[in-house]
């Protein structure tokens, strides 16, 4: 019974964007975020700031604006690095790996608390710009040195009449492999392709969200409307535009990490 639910909690989670006005009560949140620690770790590196006030969600990183509480999970350097100071040691491990492992921490936490929150009948979806506006989000939270932010969650309550529909995905074998990994022949890539694609037009994902991404015009003409418009066009055009806003690696030096 117990797998049965779990199982059915993940393959019905999609990405939520519009929440009812239901409020999502303290005795529920704080379940959501024990949720949350039971994550496996690496060394407890993060934590999270949250919030409902609705000024405190005024941020430059797309909250969507029916949001009840918009969480943000830190990689969280600074409470290990006390505990080793309490300790009477110096800290003296390679930053950047134990950045790595505490991207792990929060991103495993975060999906606990994504789907403790599917399970109680919320909805939620991530902010990956949250890294992209550190200082920003610095001043809003007052995030000490040695503490930053990795994602970003909105929270509520799903708007039933703005439920969005079950997202594709590649062909698993595409994506798991036995005993060795096999590289992808360009059929195989176009398999892939296919699926996403086929999978968002079908939706009208696009269309309906008015999503497209303009293309720059150094790649001449933009040769998709609508019809032929789908994720792997989107994609792309996330990832050619060259970098937009202020460089991960200077920020992470700001927040007092040696990289
Ligand atoms: C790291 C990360 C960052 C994301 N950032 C955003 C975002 O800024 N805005 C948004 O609307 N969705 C964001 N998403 C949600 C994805 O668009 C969504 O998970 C993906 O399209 C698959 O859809 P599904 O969650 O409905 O299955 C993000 C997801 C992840 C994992």
């Amino acid at each position: 019974m117990e797998t049965d639910n779990i199982f059915k909690i993940i393959h019905n989670r999609r990405s939520i964007r519009k929440f009812t006005e239901k409020e999502i009560t303290e005795e529920v949140l704080k379940k959501i975020l024990t949720a949350g620690q039971r994550a496996p770790f690496a060394f407890q590196g993060w934590s999270v700031v949250y919030t409902r006030k609705r000024e405190k969600m005024n941020l430059k990183i797309g909250v969507y604006p029916s949001t009840k509480v918009l969480m943000i999970f830190l990689m969280d350097l600074n409470i290990i690095g006390k505990i080793i100071t309490q300790r009477g040691y110096d800290y003296d491990a390679e930053d950047a790996y134990i950045l790595w492992l505490a991207i792990q921490d929060a991103t495993l936490a975060a999906e606990n608390v994504i789907l403790a929150a599917e399970a109680m009948g919320m909805g939620s979806v991530l902010l990956g710009a949250a890294p992209k506006r550190y200082e920003e989000l610095r001043k809003v939270f007052k995030l000490p040195p040695r503490v930053f932010p990795i994602v970003g969650l909105c929270l509520g309550y799903p708007d039933p009449e703005a439920l969005m529909d079950i997202r594709p995905r590649y062909p698993l074998e595409y994506m798991a492999f036995e005993d060795e990994y096999k590289d992808p022949t360009d059929d195989e890539i176009k398999e892939c392709m296919n699926a996403m694609d086929e999978g968002y037009i079908t939706q009208g994902y696009y269309i309906k969200n008015k999503a497209k991404i303009p293309l720059d015009e150094k790649f001449g003409e933009d040769q998709y409307n609508y019809d032929r418009y789908s994720w792997s066009e989107h994609i792309s055009r996330k990832l050619i535009h060259g970098i937009r806003g202020p460089l991960i690696l200077e920020e992470l030096k700001k927040a007092g990490f040696k990289l």
